[in-house]
């Protein structure tokens, strides 16, 4: 077992290995509890190593039967083994051959990393460092091998059995119950992109012609009887397959693209060469079973998980400071194909929710940490909101900064530059720097500078100059590590817009300072005058969130008005919307309000008169009131997350009251009897329908329980019945009961559907649901083996239930720092990312502070962590 003292690994401290593997040919002979593999690794020494080096393969619970070097076996005085390593002394040959046999228990394998059994089915995981857990290798990803896999097992069990690559023979094994398959994948990978997969699987196949007329199967392997559900899946594989050739020029490469969906899996999915590997959550979906958010994250998963196999596979990182290389970068191609394939504006908006959800939060407490980090402990803990999503707003920047076309030109100068090596973000800044003719030094600070900068902005008109001048400043928090922070490189896109709601000509008194309505703010302040200003302007800034920072404005409440009604730009009426939602909240939290500005709810009125029709999934983002989460962040310091709770459902209510009649009557003409279908138009409908439903049972309880009575019986797919629920959910009584009880008699048998009621007892805001929660673990559908339970469970408790989650007697700190403890003796990778929920703890007001941290000195000091989680406690406590 590792310990809890993991040693720091450091960015400077990089260097090339002394030996590099060129060829892997696995033999892996399953069984259930006694798995053999045998590896033949061609080895040679590094002609950028140390020369005369040992040979130091890590390893990671290993059990080794046999060794040999150039076929002879090895005396045991030439080498030291144990389960976590392996070390050949020098001399060493120049080139050699090294035969390696371990055993390994993938029953036992409750880490779900390495090759593990589960649900009958054997799969690997092997991103970041399970290789280790199948062999002794070179388990870094600058280490890039081909590989050659022979996988044999019991027919009855496996009879499907996978591996990278394409297929080259298969065969039984005369006189047993045995066969086997070899797979050869002639692209040189790092191991943590190594899988095999071997099971009993039902498969959706097709033909996919590429754009040069390749012939490719793409096949999804699902639990037997679910094939019906793998549809949607194949269809978006498809679709991103298509988008890849069209838009950045990227063609598949191998003849099979196998698609597998397992039941535990600590992750959403995983992009092995040909052949990925996904949680079953990603990929099964039927208008009975998914609802329409489930379909749209399949859509989202498949094609990030394809679109690695050019911004990973072929192109893969250095090492694992690189991460957002791949990780941010595939973020952003998975936005923009979500964008082409539905609505630009509101793809936007969900992104940057999740943006200031997840990373804003990370970025304001003990877990910041830079995109490209500078040391790690545990590399699982850096598959962040950091490095995925703000990477991904990183590589936006660079497309707003350099035009899109000088950004396309960029990325075709990195496919040729670097396809089949190991990259850095040097590397690829420096392909675009080539393709704009600009210096990204300075903006090259973001991958550097942990933080969420603050940018204000202040506009002062002159009527009788006909000047406007804007002032703007930049300030980025301290975070840990980083007390003195620079400023950043921070596009601006913008507009004017006059009082009537014309956009306003953009001329500056010196010239050229703006282009294409972009600023850029590069240094501590800046101030742009603009002329010809023949009104009063009301400045649109941060144009489809243009860069992810926090803005605070001097806008009026008329001037938000003004954004709210006439901005062009999509995100910006909708921020303006939020904003001052967020304003009345944030006056109610203070006590200065118990009501809604009727201005705002006629100025909502008045939106759903133009948009409800025209554009329902935009509609459904401006009803869909800032989160408790978000108002959170805005007070900062001291928060009592109930007071919150108490204010956003006044103003919840107070707009639902306001708005009752006409959410009502918008209520009943979404209504549809047309057969279902996930497109992005009738989710759009669905969701504005559900986002009325939620309002108008704030606004009259007993109307709301009324409608979604019948819309939860009435209902034919997922999306409207679950809607119907999560009202219910929040109307205590027996009707909520009767419900909840009706929906998991439905769902019986159907796992990932009872997740979601487990989610939702989770998150219903009342002091007894503590006692749920704790009787739900007890539940026959519950276990703490499955990732996707605890996730359902625990996970929404802690990370969306604020009220509970943080009650005031500390309960709810208990109940997670406990489950915390138990957990990470199975699986410190799930059991770490729990522990995360406490991220924001010393903003809480003193006594929740408290008792949370009372929680985590409580997990810190218990015994025999994993250097998984003794890295987030730690981190966390500092
Ligand atoms: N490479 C990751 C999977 C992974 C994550 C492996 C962490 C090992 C440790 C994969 O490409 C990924 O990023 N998956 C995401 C979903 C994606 C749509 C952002 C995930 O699993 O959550
Ligand atoms: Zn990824």
């Amino acid at each position: 077992m590792r310990t809890e003292n993991a040693p720091v690994i450091r960015l400077e401290d990089y260097r090339p290995t002394d030996f590099l593997i060129d060829k892997v040919s696995l033999d892996v002979v399953l069984e259930p509890t006694a798995t053999r593999v045998t590896a033949v690794l061609a080895v040679r020494g590094n002609p950028a190593g140390r020369p005369g080096s040992p040979l130091v393969l890590q390893g990671d619970e290993l059990k080794l039967l046999a060794i040999s070097l150039d076929g002879e076996r090895l005396a045991p005085n030439r080498y030291k083994a144990d389960p976590q390593g392996l070390a050949i002394e020098a001399p060493l040959p120049e080139a050699f051959t090294l035969t390696i046999e371990t055993e390994i228990n993938p029953s036992a394998n409750t880490k779900l990393m390495g090759l593990y059994r589960s649900s009958g089915i054997y799969c690997t995981q092997c991103e970041a460092e399970g290789f280790r857990r199948i062999t002794y290798f070179l388990d870094r990803p600058d280490v890039l091998s081909v590989y050659t896999t022979r996988i044999e097992a019991a027919r009855d069990d496996a009879p499907l059995l996978l591996a990278n690559g394409n297929l080259i023979e298969r065969g039984e094994i005369a006189g047993t119950n045995r066969h086997f398959a070899v797979w050869h994948d002639p692209f040189p990978k790092p191991s943590y992109l190594f899988a095999l997969v071997g099971g009993r699987l039902d498969t959706l196949a097709e033909t996919f012609i590429t754009a040069s007329g390749r012939e490719v199967e793409v096949a999804i392997h699902v639990e037997a009887g679910k094939r019906d559900r793998a549809a949607y899946a194949l269809d978006a594989l498809k679709r991103s397959m298509r988008w890849d050739e069209r838009v950045f020029g990227r063609e598949y490469d191998l003849d099979v693209f196998n698609v597998v969906a397992v039941s535990d899996f600590n992750m959403g999915a995983m992009e092995n060469k040909g052949l990925n590997v996904f949680n079953d959550k990603y990929v099964l979906a039927s208008s009975d079973t998914a609802t329409d958010a489930d379909y749209a994250g399949i859509e989202t998963v498949i094609a990030h998980e394809y679109f690695h196999n050019w911004t990973g596979n072929r192109i893969t990182c250095r090492d694992w400071f690189q991460l957002c290389l791949k990780e941010g970068l595939t973020v952003f191609r998975d936005q923009e194909f979500s964008s082409d394939e539905r609505s630009r504006p509101v793809k936007r908006i969900a992104d940057v929710r999740g943006l200031r959800r997840q990373q804003f939060a990370e970025d304001s407490g003990p877990l910041a940490h830079p995109v490209r980090p500078r040391s790690y402990r545990e590399i699982n803990n850096f598959y962040t909101a950091t490095v995925y999503e703000k990477g991904a707003e990183i590589v936006r920047m660079l497309r707003v900064l350099i035009g899109a076309d000088a950004f396309r030109r960029g990325m075709d100068l990195y496919f040729a530059h670097f396809d089949g090596t190991a990259a850095t973000i040097e590397d690829f800044l420096g392909c675009f720097a080539e393709a704009s003719g600009r210096d990204l030094t300075h903006f090259a600070q973001w991958y550097e500078q942990a933080g969420t900068p603050v940018v204000t902005a202040a506009g002062h008109y002159d009527p009788a100059a006909r000047s406007f001048r804007l002032d703007l400043t930049q300030k980025t928090p301290p975070t840990p590590g980083q007390a003195e922070k620079q400023p950043m490189v921070i596009p601006i896109a913008l507009g004017l817009i006059g009082e009537s709601g014309r956009e306003l000509t953009l001329t500056t008194a010196e010239g050229n300072l703006i282009e294409n309505g972009l600023f850029v703010l590069d240094g501590a302040s800046a101030s742009i005058t603009f002329t010809g200003v023949d009104e009063r302007p009301v400045p649109s800034l941060l144009r489809g969130f243009s860069a992810p920072v926090k803005l605070e404005t001097d806008l009026a409440e008329a001037d938000l008005f003004v954004l709210f009604r006439h901005d062009s730009d999509g995100f910006n009426q909708w921020q303006a919307s939020q904003t001052l939602a967020t304003r009345f909240i944030l006056e109610a939290v203070r006590g200065a309000r118990d009501d809604v500005d009727a201005r705002f709810t006629e100025a909502l009125v008045h939106f759903l008169d133009q948009r409800a029709e025209s554009d329902p999934a935009f509609a459904a983002q401006v009803l869909a009131l800032p989160s408790e989460a978000d108002i959170a962040r805005e007070i900062g310091r001291d928060i009592d997350p109930a007071a919150i709770f108490d204010a956003h459902m006044m103003v919840k209510s107070r707009i639902g009251a306001a708005l009752g009649e006409r959410l009502e009557a918008l209520y009943a003409k979404l209504h549809s009897s047309a057969p279902y279908s996930p497109d992005a138009a009738s989710a759009g409908r669905r969701a504005l329908r559900n986002a009325a439903l939620s309002l108008i049972a704030a606004g009259d309880p007993a109307a709301g329980e009324k409608l979604a009575g019948t819309q939860f019986k009435d209902a034919d797919n997922m999306t409207e019945r679950f809607g119907a629920l999560a009202v219910l959910a929040l109307i205590p009584g027996s009707g909520r009961e009767e419900a909840l009880a009706a929906f998991a008699a439905r769902y019986r048998d159907d796992p990932l559907v009872l997740d979601k009621w487990f989610a939702l007892q989770a998150s219903i805001p009342e002091a007894e649901t503590l006692e749920r929660i704790k009787d739900l673990m007890r539940h026959p559908a519950f276990s703490m083996g499955n990732p996707n339970r605890v996730r359902a469970l625990l996970g929404s408790f802690a990370m969306t239930n604020a009220t509970q989650f943080n009650r005031p007697d500390g309960k709810g700190y208990d109940l997670i720092a406990e489950t915390v403890i138990t957990l990470d003796r199975r699986n410190p990778q799930i059991a770490a990312r729990l522990l995360t929920a406490f991220r924001t703890w010393r903003m809480l007001e003193a006594g929740r502070r408290e008792k949370a941290e009372a929680a985590l000195r409580q997990v810190a000091a218990s015994p025999s962590l994993s250097p998984d989680v003794a890295d987030i406690a730690g981190r966390s406590l500092q």
